[in-house]
């Protein structure tokens, strides 16, 4: 299974480098991981996706440099679990653009069919982007460079 996951990062990664550019990302990005499993364009999960991308994007504007929040579904399985970060360095104005920027690239299709994956990771080299349909704030992954390997890791794990 993670052998598989791996094989499916490189065979999209000179497709996802392509057009990170034209997202105007540029090569910022250090490591990305999104789901095989999807979600449909129309589902209740898309629509709450929508809904926490737009609490992230209005709580970094409101200063913020780390936020995670739940867009409860009514059914379970709808519900979306979401966070971003930006290191420390990072100037406030960059840092609301850098969310900006990239929900708004998930969510045109600048990077394939991710934003209808279930479990999405995105880490530039000053921010990162995460969404499941499951929690993951439990996980102290907030420094760290390395977390990609130990995220696809815990990706395995059952709930
Ligand atoms: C993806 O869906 C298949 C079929 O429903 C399921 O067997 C598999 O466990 C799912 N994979 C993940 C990562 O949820
Ligand atoms: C931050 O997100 C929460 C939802 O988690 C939302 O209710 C709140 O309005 C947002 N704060 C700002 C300042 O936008
Ligand atoms: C944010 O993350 C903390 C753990 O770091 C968690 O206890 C809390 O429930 C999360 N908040 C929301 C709104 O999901
Ligand atoms: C909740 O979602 C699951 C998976 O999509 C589905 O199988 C189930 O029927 C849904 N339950 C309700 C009450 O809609
Ligand atoms: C999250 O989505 C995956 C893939 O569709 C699914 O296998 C899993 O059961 C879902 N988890 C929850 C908590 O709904
Ligand atoms: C996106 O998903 C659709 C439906 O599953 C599939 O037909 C299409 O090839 C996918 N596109 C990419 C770029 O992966």
């Amino acid at each position: 299974m993670a052998s598989f996951k791996i094989f499916y990062l490189f065979i999209l990664l000179p497709f996802i480098n392509l057009i990170t550019v034209k997202a105007g990302l540029d090569d910022g990005l250090r490591s990305f991981y999104c789901s095989e499993n999807l979600t449909t364009p129309n589902s209740a999960f898309q629509k709450n996706l929508r809904t926490l991308f737009s609490y992230l994007s209005s709580n970094a504007t409101a200063n913020k440099q780390y936020y995670n929040t739940t867009v409860a579904g009514r059914n379970h399985s709808d519900t979306v679990y979401g966070m971003f970060f930006c290191f420390g360095d990072v100037p406030r104005q960059l840092c609301i653009a850098r969310v900006a920027e990239a929900t708004k690239a998930i969510l045109s299709g600048s990077y394939g069919n991710c934003s209808l994956s279930t479990d999405v990771y995105f880490q530039y080299e000053d921010f990162k982007i995460r969404y499941s349909n499951r929690s993951f704030f439990s996980t102290p992954d907030l420094t760290s460079d390395s977390v990609s390997c130990s995220y696809l890791d815990g990706s395995n794990q059952k709930n």
